[in-house]
């Protein structure tokens, strides 16, 4: 892009015509479940606002309970509703993505919408995510992408009722200011050499890249899901009043609010309000909205299908080990999914012991419960642990382990596999709860 057209482009989408898309153009979303990620604050609280009023069940998830507890009573109390909820999410975390993720396929059979909203600009260069990634990248690209590759299955069910689930990529113009080539690999997960050129980027580069990542998932989402009926958008929500610049210092902060004028952050949240619920944005698979509302066009990088696949591939090899792992909503039962390759890898009589335990009492504060589920772990657990995909078991049987004792089932020592290391938490856990039955009969 010339020097004039990226001026072009940035007055257009930094001042944009009046909206012709508003608040009341969204239409009834009863029935409709919505999560919006980052949901406790700026763009991403707005967008709860406006969904909560038109009726949809929405999920706010966010990653400080303080601040998700505060905006989810504020949002209460304002529209009067009472179908929200909140849900423990970090983004640089894949752990808590994957306990959010199987949150809400407890609590639901499907999702219509899911807002990719949450993203943070300019950490501290030297933050990294938990497993390593650039705090930059990991946030805002890996992390998103994880979370909506564990919730395909519900996408899936809602766009198996009416071929229309959407999810919505937040990125932003600065995808247009960012490095060319737009993604420079060696920064994403630093090791030694690839640190320098990590922290020779600096924050604002590698947020811009960040951004670009955002738009090709989604361009990548949106080539292999579209024909099901999964609608994958991304967009530049505007320049938005929000706390996106806290990481900046003080000096960026006020040059840039000399040089832009911020737009309140109510009209933030109308691009992506359109996008997730609007009649046109069924339509929309694989395109880039610009403010207000309209259909634009990202950097012509983006659109580049060698860079894009490779950062698909690359995602997939990073979270290979959750993102194959699945866990079912009680509703689903024992009904057991081919994995994705198309080959089922689960032995004949594990669906069969876990609708024994489906049909056993949960309550863990009842102790024939706790014997009942006890017993079938006893019986169950050299299976299970020899089953190759254990990771894929139903989340309401792990939970079930909480109740059992930790030191009868020690992990072997070499598993046939690596993603069993996700059990250790599992077990930490199981360990923490099994205490704390065991206060519990104590008191
Ligand atoms: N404002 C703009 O002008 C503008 C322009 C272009 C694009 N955007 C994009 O719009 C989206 C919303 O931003 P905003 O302007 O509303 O900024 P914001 O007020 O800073 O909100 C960002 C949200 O993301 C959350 N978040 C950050 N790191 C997270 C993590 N590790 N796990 C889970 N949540 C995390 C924040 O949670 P905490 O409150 O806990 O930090 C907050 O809820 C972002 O993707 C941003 O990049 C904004």
């Amino acid at each position: 892009m010339s020097m004039l057209a990226m001026l072009r482009t940035f007055i257009d989408q930094s001042y944009p015509p009046a909206p012709t898309f508003t608040e009341a153009d969204v239409p009834d979303l009863a029935g409709k479940v919505v999560l919006v990620t980052g949901g406790n604050t700026g763009i991403g609280k707005e967008t709860v606002r406006v969904v909560l009023e038109h009726g949809a069940r929405v999920y706010l998830a966010c990653r400080s309970e303080e601040k998700g507890k505060a905006a989810v009573k504020e949002l209460l109390d304002l529209t009067g509703k009472t179908e929200l909820f909140l849900l423990s999410l970090d983004l640089s975390s894949f752990a808590s993505i994957r306990n959010c993720a199987d949150e809400l396929k407890r609590k639901e059979t499907k999702l219509d919408v899911l807002f990719n909203n949450a993203g943070l600009m300019a950490p501290p260069i030297q933050q990294l995510t938990a497993e390593g990634y650039d705090m930059t990248f990991g946030t805002n690209v890996v992390g998103p992408y994880l979370l909506t590759k564990l919730l395909h299955p519900l996408l899936q069910a809602a766009a198996a009722e009416h071929h229309d689930a959407r999810v919505v990529h937040t990125s932003s113009l600065g995808h247009a200011a960012g490095p060319k080539p737009c993604i420079t690999w060696e920064s994403l997960k630093p090791g030694e050499p690839g640190e320098n050129k990590r922290r020779s980027m600096g924050p604002d580069n590698l947020y811009y890249q960040s951004k670009a990542g955002v738009i090709m998932v989604a361009n990548e989402l949106a080539r292999r899901y579209g024909d099901e009926g999964i609608i994958h958008m991304s967009l530049h929500p505007g320049t938005i009043k929000s706390e996106l610049g806290r990481n900046w210092p003080l000096s960026q902060r006020i040059s840039y609010s000399l040089f832009i004028r911020l737009k309140p952050t109510a009209l933030g949240a109308i691009t992506q309000l359109y996008a997730g619920t609007s009649p046109e944005g069924k339509h929309l698979n694989g395109k880039y909205l610009i403010p207000w509302a309209r259909v634009g066009k990202s950097r012509d990088d983006m659109q580049d299908e060698k860079i894009s696949g490779r950062l698909w591939e690359w995602l997939e090899e990073q979270t290979a080990a959750v993102a194959t792992y699945r866990s079912f909503s009680p509703a689903e039962g024992a009904v057991w999914a081919e994995s994705e390759s198309g080959h089922s890898t689960e032995s004949e009589s594990v669906p069969a012991r876990v609708k024994e335990l489906d049909e056993l009492p949960h309550n863990v504060g009842d102790m024939p419960s706790i014997a009942k589920v006890k017993n079938w772990y006893a019986q169950s657990f050299d299976e299970l642990i020899h089953f190759p995909s254990m990771l894929s078991l139903p989340s309401h049987i792990r939970n079930a382990l909480l109740v059992q004792p930790p030191d009868h089932h020690q992990l072997p020592e070499s598993t046939p596999n690596p993603s069993l290391m996700f059990m250790n938490d599992d077990f930490a856990s199981m360990a923490l709860g099994y205490e704390r039955c065991q206060d519990d009969r104590r008191t």
